[in-house]
């Protein structure tokens, strides 16, 4: 077969500026999120000027284009894949926040949030974005909510099916049994038509690093979803919605493998471009990152400006509660918690901010001993370790989920050494919801599955 060249990305999520001054509210709001929300303009320009330049020969973009379905946000990002269909076909679908479905668009001008911003409504985005999927559609289907799911031939081999998955009709995201009926015909007819199905959805199939995180992000019955899709003979499905790079796989009884590649939010760290090259061998992937941006005048070296942004959002809270009261309460109520009602926690939080910020392995490790739980530390890695601060592991723990680049892959010692934590917490109370946390710390320290990736 012929090779042909994909780009993925997702959840640009952009956010005009025009909804905000930059004043105080704005800032609590951009500190208590992964991802950007000024920058995003910016960002999606620099990424889509290297996509621009490359081999690549159709990029698709899996959901959540703006930040929460602003109707200004929607019209500055059509221009911008205006601009870089000149260049390449692009094909896109729609999500949940390309309608506001948690009706929470607002912008923010110094002091004050307001509520009053135009929005989009789902069953206006497939004509406001036909260029960019419908026009080119082999087939499509419309959705009760007025959404679209559509096929389109990319090369000679490779057909794109593109999926609405926001609704299924019987609550949560997935599909109606018509919807499901229409995604059959079409696995049927790529087949019969000899073209490689490659599906873009949303919601994920699969809870990736482990239901306790990721379990509500699914489709509803994630398992049914994925056993009818793969049962039916489709092999890949590219998803977002999660902002986190993961790849895995899941297998029907009877024995259909279905391949997830989650693709990381375009503008939160590590900003990925994931470029497929569709050939003999399978899928390959190869991750790409938006190199540098320019911000407010400034050209910007994009990973360390979005990987202090990403770990700033566990930091902010701590130092609020070293700040003041208010501070605590605000940062709280930023990240949706009801700061109001746990102020008080401020006097439990701020001698904990202070070992958060001040401690280093070694006393974490002299903590875990005092708690008797001696036999669940590696001696070894506790002695190698005992000058890094807590917080590099706090943050390189949370990075490895972001960008898939588990940090307890390459660093035996290292994966001992958190791994210890998770054992301690086992150790000092068996329980379910301990025995899932040492699970998860397992598979976000060893999800390496992207790099150099054959599907
Ligand atoms: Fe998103
Ligand atoms: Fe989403």
């Amino acid at each position: 077969m012929k090779e042909t060249k994909l780009t993925f990305i997702a959840d640009t999520h952009h956010f005009s500026k025009t909804l905000s001054d930059g004043g105080r509210q704005y800032k609590l709001r951009s500190g208590s999120d992964q991802k950007c929300l000024m920058e995003t303009g910016d960002i999606v320009d620099a990424a889509f000027r290297q996509i621009a330049q490359s081999d690549t020969e159709a990029v698709m973009i899996v959901g959540d284009l703006t930040n929460n379905g602003e109707r200004v946000s929607h019209e500055e990002f059509r221009e911008k894949l205006y601009t870089l269909q000149k260049d390449k076909p692009v094909y896109v679908i729609t999500a949940t926040h390309d309608w506001c479905s948690d009706e929470n668009p607002r912008r923010y001008i110094g002091d004050a949030v307001y509520r009053d911003v135009p929005v989009m409504a789902s069953d206006e985005l497939r004509d406001f974005y036909f260029d960019f999927g419908p026009k080119d559609a082999d087939s499509e289907f419309i959705t009760h909510l007025g959404t679209t799911s559509y096929t389109v031939d990319i090369g000679e081999d490779v057909r794109l099916l593109a999926l609405n998955d926001d609704q299924s009709g019987r609550g949560g995201a997935g599909f109606s049994e018509e919807h499901y009926q229409w995604i059959e015909a079409q696995i049927a007819k790529a087949k019969a038509d000899g073209r490689i199905l490659i599906g873009m959805e949303h919601h994920m199939l699969i809870a990736h690093i482990h239901p306790l995180i990721f379990g509500g992000s699914c489709v509803a019955e994630r398992e049914k979803v994925a056993t009818r899709l793969a049962d039916a003979g489709l092999k890949y499905m590219f998803v977002g919605h999660s902002h986190i790079q993961c790849i895995d796989t899941f297998t029907t009884k009877n024995g259909n493998t279905i391949t997830e590649v989650n693709v990381g939010s375009l503008v939160g760290y590590p900003a990925p471009i994931v470029n497929v090259t569709v050939c003999d061998e399978g899928l390959k992937i190869d991750v790409d990152h938006v190199k540098t941006f320019t911000y407010e005048g400034k050209e910007i070296d994009a990973l360390p400006y979005l990987e202090k942004h990403a770990t700033d959002l566990f930091d902010r809270v701590m130092e609020g509660a070293l700040i003041s009261k208010k501070e605590f309460v605000d940062r709280l109520s930023a990240l949706g918690v009801k700061g109001d009602h746990f102020g008080n926690l401020v006097y439990v939080v701020r001698p904990l901010a202070k070992g958060y910020f001040g401690a280093k392995a070694g006393s974490v490790v002299k903590l875990l001993r005092l708690l008797g739980c001696k036999s669940c530390i590696d001696a070894k890695a506790a002695e190698k370790f005992k000058d890094k601060p807590l917080l590099d592991f706090v943050h390189e723990t949370w990075l490895s989920m972001l960008d898939g680049h588990g940090r307890g892959v390459h660093d035996k010692d290292y994966y001992n050494l958190v791994m210890s934590v998770g054992n301690a917490l086992v150790h000092l109370r068996a329980e379910p919801l301990t025995l899932k946390i040492r699970q998860m710390l397992h598979n976000i320290l060893t999800n390496d599955r992207f790099e150099n990736a054959i599907l």
